[in-house]
């Protein structure tokens, strides 16, 4: 049995197969709307539904509050609908010619940049190329671990090779990059995926936040954002427990010297005698110091869920930064 979902205020509607959740319907029927995790983790899909009966499955208080329910939100990627439903978000029309493929790819080269941070790159088959945006992701397949999803480091303009940032968790995908792919090895993957990427449709300065391998997609956005000469001013916040964690400053202090963007390293957790002369605590806490209004920003926060909420909820509620000009990817733990 199939249900209607319509969309306010745009009116479109779509026929909901059974056990299919309100994000996957829309998606397979080409209508974009935000998502991140897709496992219920990071509440980026959670939007209102106006009418109709509806299953909000599986998903934890922290991301999917009693109160947020009464109010008649929902988790678009966990809800099914028990009825014809109305449901009312906005779509992301940038997205409509970006087609989720699923392919197979070749490990080209594993590297260090730091102990615990892999750079991996995949060749795409010959033939083939991927279009998707700077700043979205992918899902890695493998019989040999559980699927897991990994921002893409590399721009779009880049071709035939995709770049990946992945740091060691110690979980069962890490263990599987870390300790038992090799070169050459054949991988598949889904993607692109999310609605992580540069909003191109306004002059607004961009605040990037990003903790650890949160990195890999601002790196896409920004090198995106210079390829295309986007004229807006840049800064970029990354923070990291120690100096390690910022496997990549060199290339963010180069982006300083040579791009004018302002690039500021924030370290938390270095012992009281080290001689680090930068900034020290949280990261998200640096940039509400230096700005501490934001109303007029865009902000692109990317990294470990602690970082990106708190940075939501404090930049909204104490900087007055507008809640449609904060976007991000937490990285959520992969499902067991
Ligand atoms: C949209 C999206 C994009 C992502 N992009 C990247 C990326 O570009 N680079 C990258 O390194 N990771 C990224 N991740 C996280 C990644 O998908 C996996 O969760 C991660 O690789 C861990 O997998 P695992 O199997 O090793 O460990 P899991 O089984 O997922 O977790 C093992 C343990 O580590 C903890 N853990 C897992 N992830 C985190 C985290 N982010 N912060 C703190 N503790 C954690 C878990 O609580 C658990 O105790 C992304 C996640 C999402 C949802
Ligand atoms: S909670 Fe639905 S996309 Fe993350």
């Amino acid at each position: 049995m199939t249900h209607t979902v319509t969309i306010k205020p745009s009116n479109q509607s779509f026929e909901l197969q059974e056990d299919e959740c309100l994000l996957d319907g829309a998606l397979r029927e080409g209508l974009h709307m935000a998502y991140g995790c897709r496992n219920g983790a990071c509440g980026s899909c959670k939007a209102r539904v106006l009418s109709g009966d509806i299953e909000h499955g599986v998903h934890q208080e922290s991301t999917l509050s009693t109160a947020e329910k009464a109010q008649g939100f929902a988790l678009f990627c966990q809800t099914k609908a028990l009825s014809d439903v109305v449901i009312e978000c906005r779509e992301i029309s940038a997205l409509k010619d970006i087609v989720v493929r699923l392919m197979p790819c070749r490990v080209q080269t594993l590297t260090r940049l730091a102990p615990d941070v892999m750079h991996i790159t995949l060749r795409l088959p010959s033939s083939e190329r991927l279009a998707f945006l700077a700043g979205q992701y992918i899902d890695i397949i493998s019989k040999a671990a559980p699927r897991r999803s990994l921002s893409i480091a590399s721009p779009p303009h880049q071709e035939g090779l995709l770049e990946l940032h992945l740091r060691n968790y110690g979980g069962p995908f890490s263990q599987f990059v870390f300790n038992t792919l090799k070169e050459k090895d054949i991988l598949r993957f889904e993607g692109p995926l999310g609605t992580f990427f540069l909003r191109e449709d306004t002059q607004k300065p961009i605040l990037f936040l990003a903790s650890g391998t949160g990195f890999a997609p601002i790196k896409a956005i920004i090198e995106h954002a210079l390829h295309q000469k986007i004229p807006r001013a840049m800064s970029l916040y990354w923070g990291g427990r120690i100096k390690e964690d910022l496997y990549l400053h060199e290339l963010a202090t180069e982006w300083a010297q040579h791009h004018g963007i302002h690039f500021v390293p924030v370290l938390s957790a270095l012992p009281p005698d080290d001689p680090w002369t930068g900034r020290r605590g949280l990261v998200h806490e640096a940039v509400m110091v230096d700005h501490p209004l934001l109303a007029d920003y865009e902000v692109y926060a990317c990294g470990a869920p602690i970082m990106v909420e708190s940075a939501r909820r404090d930049f909204i509620n104490h900087c007055q930064l507008p809640e449609e000009s904060f976007f991000s990817d937490a990285f959520t733990p992969g499902a067991p």
